[in-house]
């Protein structure tokens, strides 16, 4: 026994501490201390040696009056009065005051705490006496399947109750000594290998197994008990399973029992997992349940697996694997494809071509019924064959029916499954389809023949002839536009063609000056093409069109030199003066024919031809002063249409006596009657050198006597002569003074031309000397000249005939190839 003063020494340490209230003061007791009583413990820190007063001891559940403890007056000593148990009270809770006699505190509480430090005196036991477990075939080397309970009463953690359990006997030893092997911490009995192996042999069987149990730990010594396992072997129950086939979204209750293990051995929980995870469940008692309805689309097999394990979660063996097979419902609808863009067939595809083929999804099994689609056109209506639908492919071709490039359908085919039975379920689908164009038509003219056309040879390049439109029944706008060109018909590229490609309007122009002469008309050819290869049939002969044009020729009006003429005429202007004449401006230009429009006097004419204007009488009437307007037209003689007018103006002047020159200036001429080709040619300047001086040109005109102009006609030459002729065939055989007035420079006078008419010999010689022409003729000559001029002709016949009978004899004998008799005549 540990004497007193030691434990005084041991426990004086704490005390120090003591000094900072309340830190609690800890003080350890033996358990049954075997020494004596009382034991001195520690001495409490209260100085009441310095101070009048008492230790009072007061402590948890009265123990203080009959309690082991008690308080030392002289020493103030905490004391224990007996031997404690730790198993009995393991710590004790006190707590001292210092107090005066009347109850004052002086100084505390100070908290005590008194553990009793434990002894091993317990001996460890077990549960029971005897133990039943039950081992089944096939379990785990080394995995428990019972565990053994034993207590110890000594404090926990400590050696003292650190218990291990061995495995003393085992009985039969057969066939092997030790099947079993026993974990010594955890009291856990497991098959040991050995075991194992052994045991596949045995079907059934039983063995006892006397285990111990001790304490101390790993030490020889300790307390033991000992018990007794009856170990019974058991068939294995834990077979493989059937797979199980599941109707998906089967209509029963849930949970619904699916499976049943069972593992025969001892205490046993079972652990499922599904792989992949899904709603099954196993229970306590090996029942498996599947926990909601399964869908195969979504998950058409799970593998399972069942775990037997031990409480504390070890695999008492390989799990069994149950696998689990959803059966296809017809749940699912045929699931058309989205309806994509329209699908562009081009016009004119050959019947048979394929569209597209149709393919929609069932989720139901593939291969099975449920999942065996067949389609059915519904729109448009098959009876229209322009379409058809394979049922079983779902390939849409083209029909027979024609269809038109433009033309849009939305085509609506059934698809139902259960190979189209009666109760399988179906979708609409949709297939856009759009009829595309090709280029199959040529641009066409809408006229083919234009024209004829006129234009005049003056108008301007740049101007526009003809408009030509083309339509192309094509409706893709590529495919409509279009080229012109001249294909024929303008060598000199005369013409020039402009276009909007797309439009089909073609506007044709002219590049060049037209010329009448070059080229009086065009026929232009002008073709239209398809910019994009024509797909089909050649262009036909809409795509050709004819211009015809015609150049018309532009003459220009008559032009004269000048816009008005004016004249002044003396009032005693004989009849036949030359007033003036009218001139084109440019004499190369073409004929002129000239008029009077509204000479309503009478007093003028004018020479169609030449222009010049006469007075055609005396103007009578006229008075000096006046101004007599008439309106001229010249007329082109090509081109009666184009004219051009003038005024002519004549303002009288008084009379003027006309100085006449002497007859014997002008030398005697002489004309033959009846009337011959000759004439008499007079000049204006004949024998008046005072008044012909300078320049401008001299008129001419005949007399005023109507005998005169009866008798005669004067024309001029040239400015500034005139030719008298006879203006009847025949005229008096005499001498005659023809008076001829002519005007130059508004002077004017009158010339007596004499003139001596006679009869002429063939050279046109006059017969009779002009003397004795003199005067008429007596009847008496005349019958004279009469007789001897029938003679003369009488001897002149029988000339003529004898000639001719003598050459006709001649004629038998030679050629007539020259008859100069005849010419004579
Ligand atoms: C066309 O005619 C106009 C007017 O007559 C003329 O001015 C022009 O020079 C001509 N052009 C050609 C190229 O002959
Ligand atoms: C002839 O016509 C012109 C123009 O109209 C006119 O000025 C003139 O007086 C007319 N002359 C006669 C004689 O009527
Ligand atoms: C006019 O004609 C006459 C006769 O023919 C001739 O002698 C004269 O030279 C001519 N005068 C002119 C200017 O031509």
């Amino acid at each position: 026994m540990v004497p007193a003063w030691l434990w005084l020494l041991c426990l004086s340490v704490p005390q120090v501490l003591l000094k900072a209230q309340p830190t609690e003061l800890y003080v350890e007791v033996p358990e049954n201390y075997g020494g004596n009583f009382p034991l001195y413990l520690t001495k409490l820190p209260l100085h009441h040696e310095e101070t009048e007063g008492q230790i009072v001891l007061s402590g948890d559940s009265g123990m203080v009056a009959e309690g082991p403890f008690a308080v030392d007056p002289e020493s103030g000593f905490l004391l224990v009065t007996r031997a404690l148990d730790r198993e009995e009270q393991a710590e004790y809770r006190l707590q001292v005051t210092l107090e005066t006699e009347d109850g004052r505190v002086l100084g505390g509480p100070q908290p005590v705490l008194v553990r009793v430090k434990d002894e091993n005196d317990q001996v460890p036991h077990f549960s029971q006496a005897i133990y039943r477990a039950q081992l089944s075939q096939g379990t785990r080397p080394g995995t428990p399947f019972f565990f053994l309970e034993a207590s110890d009463g000594d404090e926990p953690g400590t050696a003292n109750s650190d218990l291990r359990f061995h495995i003393l006997s085992q009985v039969p030893a057969q066939p092997s000594p030790d099947m079993f092997q026993l974990e010594p911490q955890l009291g856990a009995l497991a098959l040991s290998p050995k075991g194992s192996t052994s045991l596949d042999h045995t079907l059934e069987g039983h063995y006892q197994l006397l285990v111990q149990v001790k304490d101390l730990g790993d030490q020889a010594s300790g307390h033991q008990a000992t018990a007794t396992i009856d170990v019974s072997i058991v068939e294995n129950t834990w077979v493989p399973l059937e797979p199980i086939h599941l109707a998906e979204d089967l209509e029963v209750p849930y949970p619904h029992l699916i499976a049943q293990v069972h593992w025969s051995g001892g205490d046993v929980c079972y652990h499922l997992e599904s792989q992949p995870p899904g709603p099954f469940d196993a229970d306590t008692e090996g029942k498996l349940y599947v926990t909601r309805g399964l869908d195969r689309e979504s998950q058409a097999e799970y593998l399972l697996q069942v775990w037997a394990q031990n409480t504390r979660g070890e695999d008492y063996a390989e799990p069994l694997e149950l696998q689990v097979v959803v059966t296809d419902e017809n749940d699912n609808a045929p699931v058309c494809p989205p309806r994509g863009p329209p699908i562009s067939i081009p016009e004119l595809s050959p019947p048979g071509t394929e569209i597209t083929r149709l393919s929609a999804e069932d989720a139901d099994a593939p291969g099975s019924p449920n999942a065996h689609l067949v389609y059915r056109l519904l729109i448009p209506e098959p009876e229209g064959r322009a379409f058809e639908l394979d049922p079983t492919s779902g390939s849409i071709t083209l029909g027979a029916a024609p269809l038109q490039a433009g033309q849009n359908f939305l085509l609506q085919v059934l698809a139902v499954d259960l190979a189209g039975a009666e109760g399988g379920l179906s979708s609409t689908c949709e297939v856009a389809v759009l009829i595309t164009d090709i280029n199959d038509h040529a641009p066409e003219f809408t006229t083919s023949q234009i024209g004829p056309i006129s234009l005049p040879e003056d108008t301007e390049p740049g101007t526009l002839v003809a408009t030509l439109m083309a339509t192309d029944a094509d409706l893709e706008p590529a495919f409509r536009v279009m080229d012109f060109a001249i294909e024929a018909g303008d060598v000199e590229r005369t013409f020039g063609l402009d276009w909007e490609p797309d439009t089909g309007h073609a506007q044709l122009w002219l590049r060049k000056n037209l010329s009448y002469e070059a080229a009086p008309s065009y026929k232009l050819v002008v073709v239209v093409r398809s910019v994009v290869d024509l797909v089909g049939p050649d262009p036909g002969p809409g795509s050709t069109a004819t211009v015809t044009v015609l150049v018309e020729r532009v003459v220009p009006p008559p032009k004269l030199d000048q816009d008005s003429y004016e004249a002044s005429v003396p009032v005693s202007t004989p009849a036949g003066s030359l007033l003036l004449t009218i001139q084109p401006s440019d004499p190369m230009s073409s004929l002129l024919r000239f008029s009077l429009v509204n000479d309503s006097e009478g007093w003028l004419c004018i020479e169609e031809g030449s222009g010049e204007v006469h007075t055609a009488r005396p103007l009578q009437g006229a008075q000096p002063g006046d101004t007599y307007t008439v309106l001229v037209e010249a007329q082109d003689a090509d081109e009666p249409g184009l004219s051009a007018s003038l005024t002519l103006k004549l303002h009288f002047l008084k009379a003027q006596p006309v100085p006449t020159l002497l007859p014997a200036l002008v030398p005697a001429q002489h004309l033959c009657t009846p009337r011959q080709s000759r004439g008499v040619v007079i000049s204006g300047a004949s024998g008046n050198s005072d008044l012909a001086s300078g320049q401008g040109p001299y008129s001419f005109a005949l007399g005023p006597n109507p005998t005169v102009q009866r008798d005669w006609r004067l024309q001029a030459l040239n400015d500034s002569h005139a030719y008298l002729t006879l203006a009847l065939h025949w005229v008096e055989p005499q001498e005659h003074v023809v008076p001829v007035v002519v005007s130059h420079n508004d002077q004017m006078w009158q010339l007596l031309v004499r003139v001596v008419v006679c009869r002429c010999n063939v050279e046109g010689q006059c017969l009779r000397k002009v003397g004795r022409l003199k005067g008429m003729p007596t009847k008496l000559s005349a019958v004279g000249i009469l007789v001897g001029t029938l003679a003369a002709i009488g001897f002149f016949l029988i000339l003529i005939f004898t000639h001719l009978a003598l050459s006709r004899k001649k004629d038998l004998d030679q050629p007539a190839d020259s008859v100069p008799l005849r010419a004579a005549v």
